[in-house]
């Protein structure tokens, strides 16, 4: 049995207290902490990089938290060492970003890394099934990415189901984008294992509490 993971996002925080509330989830039970790395050109906004990374590192790691990097960026591949260097234990690279996928995910490994592949709502399961054996967790995006506090995307529930069919029960899945206690549910219920809630935790006036819920609603430890 896998482990069923709640990974709070960091994109909906206020940057202004960014280490006061990684703890306050951190406490509340949250031991991987999602980072929304955003380059202006895969999707519109730029976020954050390496830098808030590295100034968490020490904070998570010595909670024995990981750090669970979504690199929503343009040939992801060229950004692996620095990430890694930064501190990330684990970094997703989009299907969509890169003509050198199976690339990406193996420069991921070798930098000691667990590699995740995501994939968008309009990309089809069946593209990636193939690469089942070069990633250790596979990301399907609930939302279009780029943007927090969007709706889940109701279809995204068949779409679990279906990577968990054709991939089998021991790959971990992830669900990114519009995660709350109501649509943790039933993705839980379709498969996924790892669930990313940005503004449902940071956006609520207690991050802890708020935490609790969704790790409740979806079963996790
Ligand atoms: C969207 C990001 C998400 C985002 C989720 O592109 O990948 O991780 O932070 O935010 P919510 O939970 O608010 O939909
Ligand atoms: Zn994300």
């Amino acid at each position: 049995m896998q482990d069923i993971r709640v990974a709070p996002s960091i994109l909906a925080s206020d940057f202004a207290r960014l280490g006061e509330q990684v703890e306050q989830v951190m406490d509340a039970g949250a031991r991987v902490i999602h980072v929304d790395v955003m380059d202006g050109h895969f999707v519109p906004p730029i976020s954050i990089g390496p830098l808030i990374v590295g100034s968490l590192r020490e904070l998570v790691h010595e909670r024995d938290g990981v750090l669970d990097v979504h690199l929503m960026v343009e040939r992801p591949e060229r950004r692996v060492e620095e990430f890694a260097a930064a501190g990330a234990d684990s970094l997703t690279v989009h299907w969509e970003a890169t003509p050198h996928v199976h690339y990406a995910l193996t420069a991921v490994r070798e930098a000691g890394l667990d590699a995740g592949l995501a994939i968008n709502p309009a990309t089809p399961v069946e593209a990636v099934v193939g690469l089942a054996e070069a990633f250790d967790y596979l990301l399907c995006m609930t939302v279009n990415p780029g943007w927090g506090g969007q709706a889940y995307i109701d279809t995204s529930t068949a779409k679990v189901a279906r990577m968990r069919e054709l991939l089998g029960p021991d790959v971990a899945i992830e669900v990114d984008g519009g995660i709350d206690p109501a649509t943790a549910a039933p993705a839980a219920a379709a498969g996924a294992t790892l669930f990313v809630a940005g503004s449902s935790i940071f956006g609520a006036p207690d991050p802890a509490q708020a935490y609790r819920e969704v790790a409740a609603a979806c079963g996790a430890v």
